[in-house]
């Protein structure tokens, strides 16, 4: 009988950290963490790191963010993860380069993000080493990343907004926090600064020198003309309203993320996008790049 007893909080927990990881894991997929940190053109192991990702600014490394001890993060504390997501700023409290999208992550609840890590300590440890970044004196400097983070970050979840209801508001998470959209479609500044008031218009010079469309509702330059099916199609497979599937980033983001989202999920992000301020901006695709060579 004691031993019953004694058995129901350890059973408990069990399941309780089982349901965390299981939550983690779909935070994951739509938040997309596992392309950018897996070096799939060399076959690396998932989330080992070695991801080469080109920048206008430089090239950068993806870091091994298993929990290998001496490789990963598997030292580290819930506050040490949440610090990096929350704030972008590694153990040692040093900046991290915005090529690690916490601009948008930082918009996550606590949960969320521990949820996440939750998930990422229950896969296999991989011990492979960091590689350095190649990204010059000023855009390779951490301490230059302090006076950068002064103008273009603010840390802190998204606030809710009430009076547009809970769909809204979910896509608006899905799109602004986890999905970090807009830390390709969104045009930035000489220094990597997002130009706000273009918010998702697009842009020629994204990451990897893909052209990013404008995903606002702008019925000529944007997509104001598509239909809730046109969305639905290119979030599930990938498919354009032409019968010609996406390349690139998109690609990439599709089979990790939006082909991810529960249906609910995806009727909110639609909702969302359709709300966002339609914005004139002309894109011109260029030719498509081919799958994978995104950043
Ligand atoms: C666009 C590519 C990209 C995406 C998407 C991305 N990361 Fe990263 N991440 C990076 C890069 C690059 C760095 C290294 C930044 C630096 O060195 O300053 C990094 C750093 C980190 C670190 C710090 C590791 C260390 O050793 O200090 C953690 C933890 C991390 N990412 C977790 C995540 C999680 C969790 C997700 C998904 C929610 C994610 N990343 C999504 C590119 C990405
Ligand atoms: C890694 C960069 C990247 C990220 C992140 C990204 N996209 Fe894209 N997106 C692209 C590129 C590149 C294209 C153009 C692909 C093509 O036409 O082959 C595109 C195309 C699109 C289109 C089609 C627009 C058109 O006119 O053809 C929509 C809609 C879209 N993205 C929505 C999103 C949403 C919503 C998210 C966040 C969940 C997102 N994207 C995240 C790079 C990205």
């Amino acid at each position: 009988m004691g031993a019953l007893i004694l058995a129901l909080p350890s059973n408990l927990l069990a399941t309780q950290s089982a349901e965390h990881i299981e939550r983690g894991r779909y935070l994951f997929d739509v938040a997309g963490c596992l392309g950018c940190h897996t070096d799939k053109k060399n076959k690396g192991a998932p989330l080992a790191g070695g991801r080469e990702l080109k920048t206008p600014f430089g090239v950068y490394f993806s870091p091994n963010v298993t929990a290998d001890k001496e490789f990963g993060i598997g030292k580290w504390s819930d506050a040490d993860f949440l610090r990096a997501l929350r704030f972008g700023k590694n153990p040692k409290d040093e900046h991290y380069f915005p090529v690690f999208p916490y601009t948008s992550y930082s918009r996550m609840t606590d949960a969320d993000i521990l949820d996440i890590k939750a998930y990422i300590f229950s896969l296999p440890p991989v011990a492979v080493a960091n590689k350095e970044h190649q990204a010059g004196l000023v855009f390779g400097s951490r301490f230059m990343v302090g006076p950068w983070k002064v103008v273009n970050f603010s840390a802190g979840t998204m606030p809710l907004v009430p009076e547009r209801g809970n769909v809204w508001n979910r896509g608006a998470y899905l799109v602004e926090a986890l999905g970090h959209c807009g830390e390709c479609h969104t045009p930035r500044d000489q220094l990597g600064g997002f130009q706000r008031h273009l918010h998702m218009s697009g842009t020629k010079d994204g990451p990897g020198g893909e052209t990013m469309p404008n995903i606002t509702p702008d019925k000529e330059t944007g997509i104001g003309k598509w239909s809730d099916a046109d969305l639905k199609a290119l979030f599930s497979i990938g498919m354009l309203p032409d019968g010609d599937f996406v390349g690139g980033g998109m690609a990439e983001n599709v089979t990790n993320t939006t082909s991810k989202w529960t249906k609910d999920d995806q009727a909110a992000v639609i909702v969302y996008l359709r709300s966002l301020r339609a914005i004139r901006n002309l894109v011109n695709k260029k030719k498509k790049t081919g799958a994978g060579n995104l950043y």
